[in-house]
């Protein structure tokens, strides 16, 4: 124990569209987006930016380092998660240390789709614990706008462009993160995936909805379930939980089976849609800013993407 966050970032682009801009694009309703997803807005990066994920961990980076208080010479790693990377390789975390200045230690991907932040949150902090480092950078930068098929109704409704970064060092006594516990099904790499350009078939992003839908629900409830029970908590000493936000009603449905009270639950799916690993961030930004994270609470980070991918972090905030 001892790894915190020193500081959030985000970035996300200006341009917003609205279930009612996304009604002219495929054969859709703002009202089957909301009630299906809880869903109103994603923003989106403008059509022909230059602008690649790097750019966007770089944004949300610096405002995270501000934030903390941290230069770049005192970072000691980066790890970033991505589901469209500037290239295939070397890693977007390499052009966002060269784009930051930093000159200390590694910078590397994390593949997890959605669930990546959590994975990396994990690398980060056993580096942390370890003494290995003293800082490490996480990212979650995400353009995934540009990889949709746009006149594919099931996947382009539900995604957005962001970025999220946090600053993850050594804390006080008493703070950070206490337990992780990572999984993945490799068996259900079918159900949600996105080929590479050139590949043979799917362009776009394919994804089988509801098998997606059951495994998130179920998986997640069960990881956080039993991530805080190793630490040998109660699901209800849970001061908050940070979902990734894929769906509102995945949302209601796992705080639901753990009994957990909806203000216990974070929600801004409907302002950003589905921002796969940079959505966790987003939502501790927005919880930070309106004052509802305070030290000491206990809040459980758990998210599940392609691969199958999940995962959970429990601390002390
Ligand atoms: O980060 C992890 C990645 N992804 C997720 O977490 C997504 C998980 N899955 C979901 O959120 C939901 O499965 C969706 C929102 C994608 C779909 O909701 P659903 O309640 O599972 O709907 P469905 O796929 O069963 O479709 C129901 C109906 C179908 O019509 P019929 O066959 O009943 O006539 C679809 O063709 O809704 C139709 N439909 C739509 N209608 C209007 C599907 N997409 C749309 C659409 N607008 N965009």
């Amino acid at each position: 124990m001892g790894a915190v966050f020193r500081g959030i970032g985000v970035y996300y682009p200006e341009t917003v569209l609205t279930n009612s801009d996304i009604e002219k694009i495929v054969e859709t309703t703002d009202e089957w987006i909301t009630t299906r997803t809880g869903i109103k807005q994603r923003h989106i990066i403008p059509k022909g930016s230059p602008l690649k994920a790097s750019d966007f961990g770089t944004f949300a980076a610096k405002a995270a380092l501000e934030k903390a208080g941290v230069g770049p010479d005192e970072i000691d790693g980066i790890i970033c998660a991505n589901i469209n990377p500037d290239k295939q390789f070397p890693a977007t975390a390499c052009f966002i240390q060269a784009k930051l200045g930093v000159k200390n230690g590694f910078a590397f991907d994390v593949t997890a789709a959605c669930a990546g932040f959590v994975y990396a949150v994990n690398m980060a902090a056993l580096l942390i614990d370890a003494g290995q480092c003293r800082n490490v950078l996480v990212i979650g930068a995400e353009i995934i706008s540009p990889v949709l098929d746009w006149t594919d109704r099931n996947t382009c409704i539900l995604f957005g462009d962001a970025a999220g970064a946090v600053v993850v060092g050594k804390g006080p006594e008493g703070r950070g993160l206490i337990r992780s516990q990572l999984k993945s099904d490799g068996t259900q790499s079918e159900v949600l995936y996105l080929n590479l350009p050139g590949d043979e078939g799917r362009r776009g992003m394919f994804m089988d909805g509801k098998q997606v839908f059951k495994a998130a629900v179920t998986e997640v409830t069960d990881i956080v379930r039993s991530t805080v029970a190793q630490a040998g908590f109660k699901v209800e000493d849970l001061d908050l939980l940070v979902l990734h936000q894929a769906n509102v009603r995945i949302l209601n449905a796992i705080a639901e089976k753990l009994g957990l009270p909806p203000e216990k639950v974070l929600i801004n799916v409907h302002k950003f849609g589905n921002t796969s690993s940079a959505s966790i961030p987003l939502a501790l930004h927005e919880a930070d800013g309106e004052g509802r994270l305070k030290p000491g609470m206990l809040v459980a980070l758990a998210a599940v993407g392609g691969g199958m991918s999940w995962g959970c972090n429990l601390m002390r905030w």
